[in-house]
């Protein structure tokens, strides 16, 4: 997690004093809402990928846990995190906004305390391995059944929605594998720990629906790139076996990128090889994040440009 700078409560402080109290009650109840989003390098300079829809998802998963203000608006959080790049340096780097309840809130309430805000950026590749994207990776059906709605909230990127994650993950990783696929309450594919997932069956491209999974960026773009070059989308409840059968089974998060599974529960996928459909998508990806794609301009933010310090956290309290 090496850089220089990071984004407290509305001004840059060095790495190593961006430190928080132990009785921060954010840690302890897991009340916090973060963001997981990517910069890339481009001819033009470094560029935040779908910068404006992560922080309107971030506003979002602060709502759900019921804070009524903020301290920053989505203009401020999207100005601070292209500042928290263009001060680090970097050219290609992960940005974590977290937005914690701090000084206060040992109620169990969300109304008690006061949201603070925090950004860093570090450089992070090849998170599912790094020959993942050539070769594609191998993943489990886990022990673990995902979150459904009502018992935690599936919209919301909340830092205690996480332990699921990380007990599937953990159990994945410790079996072999490198990723685990979480089925729902009833038994249906929902996502994997930190990737939304597609199968290819029977030349159709299918994912599960909205309901109990988090709505990822990513899955949004791979849908609007898929569609661009004549694919529909079916969002369509997928059971277990249908991944077996599957012709191609990939996943896709702002982390892990567009990977395909080359096999599951040591049944090979397809050929056992990234597949036709995922090597197109993982090429559009490539494409519109680097700045080659009519989607580009859309779905860039670049960091260089107009970036400046943002007001302090005391200048304003926004209602969300
Ligand atoms: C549980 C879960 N599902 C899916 C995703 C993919 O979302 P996105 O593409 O917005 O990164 C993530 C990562 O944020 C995640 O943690």
């Amino acid at each position: 997690m090496q850089s220089k700078y990071i984004w407290l409560k509305g001004r840059l402080v060095n790495h190593s004093e961006a430190t928080l109290h132990f009785l921060t009650p954010g840690l302890h109840y897991g009340m916090a809402a973060f963001e997981g989003i990517r910069c890339y390098q481009t001819t033009r300079g470094p560029a935040i990928f779908r910068l404006r829809e992560h922080i309107e998802r971030l506003l979002g998963s602060c709502k759900v846990i019921g804070w009524k203000q903020l301290p920053f608006d989505a203009a401020q959080l999207i100005e601070a995190c292209r500042l928290t790049v263009q001060a680090n340096g970097f050219q290609e780097c992960y940005v974590r906004p977290l937005v914690y309840q701090a000084e206060g809130g040992w109620n169990l309430s969300s109304d008690a305390g006061e949201p603070h805000v925090g950004i860093a950026v570090w450089e992070w590749n090849g998170y599912l391995g790094a020959e993942a994207q050539e070769k594609g990776v191998r993943a489990n059906v886990s022990s673990f059944t995902r979150h459904q709605p009502n018992v935690m909230m599936t919209k919301a990127k909340i830092a205690g929605n996480y332990p699921n994650s990380v007990l599937a993950k953990t159990e994945s990783m410790r079996l072999g594998f490198d990723e685990a696929i979480m089925l729902d309450g009833q038994g249906m594919v929902a996502e994997c720990t930190g990737e939304n997932i597609f199968a290819v069956l029977n030349g159709r491209i299918s994912t599960p629906p909205e309901g109990n999974i988090l709505a990822g960026i990513t899955r949004d773009s791979l849908i609007h790139l898929a569609a661009d070059v004549g694919y529909e989308v079916a969002t369509q409840p997928i059971s277990r076996d249908q991944l077996y059968l599957a012709d191609e089974v990939f996943v896709c998060g702002t982390a892990a990128e567009v990977i395909g599974l080359r096999e599951i529960d040591f049944r090979t996928i397809g050929s056992g090889r990234t597949g036709p459909i995922t090597r197109a998508l993982q090429d559009a990806y490539r494409a519109v994040v680097s700045d080659n794609h009519p989607r580009s301009a859309g779905w860039l933010t670049r960091v260089d440009t107009e970036a400046r310090p943002t007001r302090s956290q005391d200048d304003l309290r926004v209602a969300i």
